[in-house]
Formats: structure tokens, C-alpha cells, sequence
């Protein structure tokens, strides 16, 4: 079957804002240029884009800008609404004044809701969005929706790829969800189908199943240039989208950082989502033999060789198992080979070009047991550094390497 290529921008933010400085809007100004034109040179075709949510800060001046710059994009933009983009003013403290009428977005940006087909995968982006009080908001899957959403599922077949696009994640607390009111009903309704939910809002990268159900959350494509601060405060995500490809009904993404050319990310760790590229990582908690798994990006070469260390200057070369738009790779660290309680995976990858890129999370190491899975850590931020010298090396591995690591050389 032909393979079908799609991105998703979330979370752009842009117009202005009182709560935030004139520079973050510079700043994702320059995203929305350089993006378009990563996607134009894109190898392969993209059939659509879609925006989930947060695509402006508030008001329809920022609308008029939005729209201006998604025509320059020579492909259909499917648009829905959610909290930024539903705000019509700034309260006098900088906080945004919600809305949860839609009616006044739909004359700029059309349809709230979509659900069509497209080369043999059905795609459905809607937003239950409710304003909660003047500050807060969720998404609320009442009777409405839930019937709606019911007519639409009769158009998909056993087996038939689906995607499901909204902008608030819902996340699974204890024995409920948090994000959405009736989420239960909705996953209910989503049972199974061969489907995929994608989200943004959270400003993050993850991925993980609720309820049976897969769901892929999206860094912000303002990235932590959103308020004007640096990577490490805040929200500690690299600006970037994400490139969907779904082929013989299986779908498969990669987070492309904006303006970056060469990426490698340790993407997850014994199944367990690492939320990078980094500083935003999930340190992973193992307790046995751990898979990596890796995604490699190039925009102008190819990577031919990935290795692992452990900072002990031993690197173990790693195996590609997929190689399309972006390269994947796999790996087993044997438990014996983690020799500390706390170790640094680094991933280093040689491009064609012999240029090189690298990527690292932290781990701990609990005492041995097979049958324990690896469990996620408290979200931290986490950046790499080079050392030219032997002595900065060393002196950084006695340190114990955190919250960075230091590429041995
Ligand atoms: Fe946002």
C-alpha cells in the first residue's frame, strides 16, 4: 500500500501576548519560515498538515497572521480549535480571557471538526473543548460528541488505520483520567479499532497507551521560545513538529526539530518513552537487559553507523531496523554492563558526510529482576556537553555526569 505522509504542528503560539516578550514572537516567526521550508525539501510528499490547537495566542489579528502563513504551505491545513485559540482578549495581568464558543474562529478558520479518508486511513481531529472558570479549562465528551463521534467510527473498517487528532491529552491518574471529563467513554468507543490518538498542549513528547488505547503527545512548536526563556526553565522543549508516516495500516512518527539537520534520539528505553530530544528527558528506572530504541534524521546525508557507551569509552555498535524517511535503530545493554547505580546511555551516530550527532539519557539501576518492567522517572532536564580534553573528561565522569553528560572522545 502507498505510504502516507502527514505532519502535525501544535501548540505554534504565535501573535502577541501581554504575558509574553516581543522576542518569543520573533522567534517563532523564524520557526514558521525555517519549518516551511524543511518540509518543502522534504524526500518524500506530504499529504496534509494539521494544527492541533494553540495554532495563535488569542485574538483574530493573530488569526489573520496564522492563516498568512499557513498558505504558504502548498498542501491541505486541517485546523481545530482549543484554549489559545479561543481567546478573544488579554486580561490586564497577561493571563488570556477564554472562550469556549467556536463560532467566531470557525469564520476565519472553517470547520472545528474534521473526519475524512485518505490513501486507506481515516483521520478525525475535534476538540471537546469547556472553559472550566476564567483561568482553566478541559475537555468535556458529552452526550453530543459521543454521538457524533459514534456516526463518524461507522465509516472505518475492521483493521483500517485510524488516527485520532485533538489538543488536550488525556493522562491517566490512579484509577481515572485527568484532561477530559467522560474519557472513559471515549477510549470506550475507540476499542477495537487499529487507532492512534495524537495531542499536544502539554508543551511535551511522550507516548504511552491508556486503556488499551495508543496516544502520542507533541512538542510545542513555539518550543520553550513560547515565553521568551531559556531551554532549561519552564518548558525545557526544542521547537520542532512531528512527521507522521502510516504504511500497510501501521503508523509510525518522528519528532523533527526545527533547524537542526542531523538528529539522533533515544527515543525509548525498555518501552519506556525518554520525552526527548533533550533537556526534556524521562530518566528510565531498570531493573534487567534493556532495549534501546533509536531514530536517526538527516536532512542532506544518511546515518551509517550507531553505537552505544556508557561513558567508559567503550562504544557497541547498534542494529538499523527500518530505514525510510528517518532511520531506526535497536540495541540490548546485558544488565552486567551497567556497572553503577546510575548510568548515562549516550548514542552516537556517524553520518555519511562523517559528520556526527549524539544523543543521551540517564538511567537507574535497581537490583536485578526479569520480571519487573522499567519504569519512568520524574521529568527532568538533561544537556550534553563536549570536552576537548582528557582531564575535562575525567573530571566530569567523577562528578558523576549530571544533569549532563560529557561525549567521551
Ligand atoms: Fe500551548
Amino acid at each position: 500500500m502507498e505510504t502516507l505522509t502527514f505532519i502535525q504542528f501544535t501548540d505554534i503560539h504565535l501573535g502577541e501576548s501581554a504575558a509574553f516578550p516581543p522576542e518569543s514572537l520573533r522567534q517563532i516567526k523564524n520557526n514558521l519560515d525555517t519549518a516551511l521550508k524543511e518540509i518543502n525539501n522534504l524526500k518524500d510528499n506530504v499529504d496534509f498538515l494539521v494544527v492541533t490547537g494553540d495554532a495563535i495566542n488569542r485574538g483574530v489579528e493573530a488569526a489573520d497572521e496564522y492563516l498568512s502563513y499557513m498558505n504558504k504551505f502548498d498542501m491541505p491545513v486541517y485546523n481545530i480549535p482549543s484554549s489559545h485559540d479561543l481567546a478573544l482578549g488579554d486580561k490586564p495581568d497577561g493571563n488570556i480571557i477564554l472562550n469556549d464558543d467556536p463560532t467566531t474562529w470557525e469564520e476565519y478558520m472553517g470547520p472545528a471538526k474534521h473526519s475524512f479518508s485518505h490513501k486507506g486511513v481515516h483521520f478525525i481531529f475535534f476538540e471537546p473543548f469547556r472553559k472550566v472558570d476564567e483561568f482553566s479549562s478541559k475537555n468535556t465528551f458529552d452526550e453530543e460528541y459521543s454521538a457524533w463521534l459514534s456516526t463518524e467510527l461507522e465509516k472505518v473498517s475492521p483493521g483500517q488505520a485510524l488516527v485520532i487528532g485533538y489538543h488536550i491529552p488525556i493522562i491517566p491518574i490512579k484509577k481515572s483520567y485527568t484532561g477530559w471529563d467522560n474519557a472513559e467513554q471515549f477510549l470506550d468507543l475507540l476499542q477495537g479499532y487499529n487507532v492512534t490518538c495524537i495531542s499536544g498542549h502539554r508543551h511535551r513528547n511522550d507516548e504511552n497507551m491508556i486503556n488499551g488505547i495508543r496516544q502520542i503527545q507533541t512538542g510545542s512548536f513555539a518550543g520553550f521560545q513560547w515565553n521568551g526563556m531559556g531551554p532549561h526553565y519552564i518548558f525545557p522543549v526544542r521547537a520542532g513538529y512531528r512527521i507522521f508516516q502510516v504504511k500497510d495500516s501501521k503508523l509510525c512518527s518522528f519528532y523533527k526539530e526545527i533547524g537542526v539537520e542531523d538528529q539522533v534520539v533515544l527515543e525509548t528505553i525498555n518501552g519506556i518513552h525518554t520525552m526527548g530530544p533533550r533537556p526534556k528527558i524521562r530518566p528510565v528506572i531498570l531493573h534487567s537487559d534493556t532495549v534501546l530504541n533509536i531514530k536517526t534524521y538527516s536532512t542532506d546525508s544518511e546515518f551509517t553507523e550507531l553505537e552505544y557507551t556508557l561513558g567508559n569509552k567503550k562504544w557497541t555498535s547498534l542494529s538499523k531496523t527500518n530505514s525510510a524517511l528517518w532511520e531506526e535503530w535497536e540495541g540490548i545493554v546485558p544488565y552486567d554492563k551497567f556497572h553503577k547505580k546510575f548510568n548515562i546511555i549516550t548514542i552516537r551516530g556517524t553520518l555519511a558526510n562523517s559528520k556526527m550527532a549524539y544523543d543521551s539519557v540517564p538511567v537507574h539501576i535497581r537490583e536485578r529482576n526479569d520480571s519487573l518492567p522499567a519504569e519512568g522517572g520524574p521529568e527532568m532536564t538533561f544537556e550534553l556537553m563536549t570536552s576537548a580534553s582528557e582531564a575535562d573528561f575525567n573530571k566530569c565522569k567523577d562528578q558523576h555526569d549530571f544533569p549532563w553528560a560529557v561525549i567521551p572522545r
